[in-house]
């Protein structure tokens, strides 16, 4: 018997209705929306109201993928949420998405990967299909990144929004699914992208807080250098992983953090930037949510179609890196 093929069943994302603009940002901030605009592409993002929290989002795009799978609660086996943004330390995302749902068959678990979140967490329900221990799963990157953006930093507060997107992954026709994975992981650039302050080597003090530990920190310069020579190796050897070469990509799906990044990206792929779903105008880097988000948008707006090489590529906090390739359909 050859190897099960695992794919996407289905795939649902959801976003706060609160819009923050880039002129809104100009009022508190010293910044201007041209600035923005012309360094990140992004004029938007949105964010959750006092009283959401993260697992409301992802319960909402867990919802609507079930919905897309035609897939009932209760048939999920596992549930992978992939967050840096959890409604608290513990319980986690998964098991508050769970009892939500009432996915009452199913094991949960959250998964650190920052915004490669969500492919790690494809990459670990593949593993998990392919061995034969769950037949259905579902995958969620989600996070308020609101509630640790300092809105008086400018080089931060420019970036980040809130936001959800899920699938489900299970058996697919042979040839369809997921047929090429790339992982890495650099640990001695993490200071590079953190939040240093609020977990148990500096945990909350009114001090902590004061000195705005418990917000994210990032050395942009560095982050973008690290991007840019990163996206194109991992899609390169997800590519060398599924047998094919950068000709074959139909459609990228890359991380929405910086339009330059994205750019970049496209052109040392050789890719036409019409081929590439580019959605961080709206919503700005929404870290783990923002892959699935943009995957969304592409399947809906008819841009991916049945049988079309899809790459899927994120790096982020950690640091952290992964690319997927998945020909679409079931
Ligand atoms: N508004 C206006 N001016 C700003 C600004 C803002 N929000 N932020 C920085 N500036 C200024 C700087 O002070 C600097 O001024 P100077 O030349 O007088 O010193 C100038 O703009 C250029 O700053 P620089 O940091 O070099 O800008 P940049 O083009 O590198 O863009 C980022 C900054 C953060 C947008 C960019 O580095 C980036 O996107 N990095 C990657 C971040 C990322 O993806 N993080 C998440 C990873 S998952």
């Amino acid at each position: 018997m050859g190897e099960i093929s695992v794919g996407i069943l289905g795939i649902g994302s959801y976003v706060p209705e609160k819009i923050v603009t880039n002129l809104e940002l100009e009022q508190k901030i010293d910044t201007t929306d041209k600035w923005i605009v012309e360094r990140t592409g992004i004029r938007e993002r949105r964010v959750i109201n006092q009283g959401q929290a993260t697992s409301d989002l992802a319960t909402k795009a867990a919802e609507k993928a079930l919905k897309d799978a035609r897939v009932t609660a209760e048939e999920i086996d596992l549930i992978i949420v992939g967050t840096v943004t959890p409604d608290m330390i513990f319980p986690s995302v998964a098991c508050l998405v769970q009892q939500n749902i009432k996915a009452v068959n199913a094991a949960a678990f959250d998964l650190t990967a920052v915004c490669s979140g969500f492919i790690y967490g494809i990459a670990t329900a593949n593993a998990f299909i392919k061995a034969g221990t769950y037949k259905k799963i579902l995958v969620i990157g989600a996070e308020a990144l609101s509630t640790i953006t300092n809105w008086e930093d400018r080089n931060t507060a420019i970036l980040f929004g809130d936001g959800a997107g899920a699938v489900v992954l299970g058996e697919v026709s042979p040839g369809y699914g997921i047929i090429g994975l790339d992982l890495g992981a650099e640990g001695s650039g993490g200071h590079l992208l953190n939040v240093p302050g609020g977990g148990s080597r500096m945990p909350v003090t009114t001090e902590s807080i004061s000195q705005g530990l418990h917000f994210i920190h990032m050395d942009g310069n560095e982050v973008f250098k690290f991007a840019i020579k990163i996206m194109g190796e991992t899609v390169n050897k997800a590519l060398a992983n599924a047998k094919l070469s950068q000709e074959d990509i139909n459609c990228l799906v890359p991380h929405q953090a910086n339009l330059r990044i994205i750019q970049s990206a496209a052109k040392r792929l050789g890719l036409p930037l019409e081929k590439v779903v580019i959605n961080l105008d709206k919503y700005g880097n929404t870290s783990a949510a923002s892959i699935p988000l943009a995957l969304d948008e592409g399947v809906k707006s008819g841009r991916i179609k049945n049988g079309d090489v899809i790459a899927i590529v994120g790096f982020g906090g950690g640091l952290t890196w992964g690319a997927g390739i998945i020909r679409w359909g079931k």
